[in-house]
């Protein structure tokens, strides 16, 4: 078994606005290519595979852009999953009750973090 990557560097802090536009990047889940985004909500910076918990297709309905429009909560742009920001816990729409996938993120000496771990590594090493 290889050893887990060490952190990965996504982005400064200041490229996460207040529950603005997310930084997507690529990674891959058992070896397969996906997406995943980190956004910044009360504060805090939250990470998901950028994959709906309905239909596995990316949820933004143009890159980045997550959040409805009064920017409460994450929305798929296919059939309008409703998600909380805080969780990824989906409260309403076809595939209520389920989550989106988190990823482990830290926000640092103004920078933003993922840590990769078995099932999840990052899609092109240094
Ligand atoms: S694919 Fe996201 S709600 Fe259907």
């Amino acid at each position: 078994m290889s050893p887990v990557p060490p952190a990965q560097d996504l982005c400064p802090s200041d490229a996460l606005a207040e529950s603005g536009k997310a930084h997507v990047f690529d990674l891959l889940e058992y070896g397969k290519p996906v997406r995943g985004f980190v956004l910044r909500f009360e504060g805090r910076v939250v990470g998901y595979l950028n994959r709906c918990a309905h239909v596995p297709t990316e949820l933004d309905w143009k890159e980045g852009e997550f959040l409805d429009g009064p920017r409460e909560w994450i929305i798929c742009s296919i059939h309008g999953a409703t998600y909380d920001p805080r969780t990824g816990y989906c409260v309403a729409g076809p595939c209520a009750g389920r989550s989106l996938k988190p990823l482990q993120v830290q926000e640092r000496d103004g920078r933003v973090y993922w840590y990769p771990r078995e099932d999840l590594a990052p899609a092109f090493c240094d």
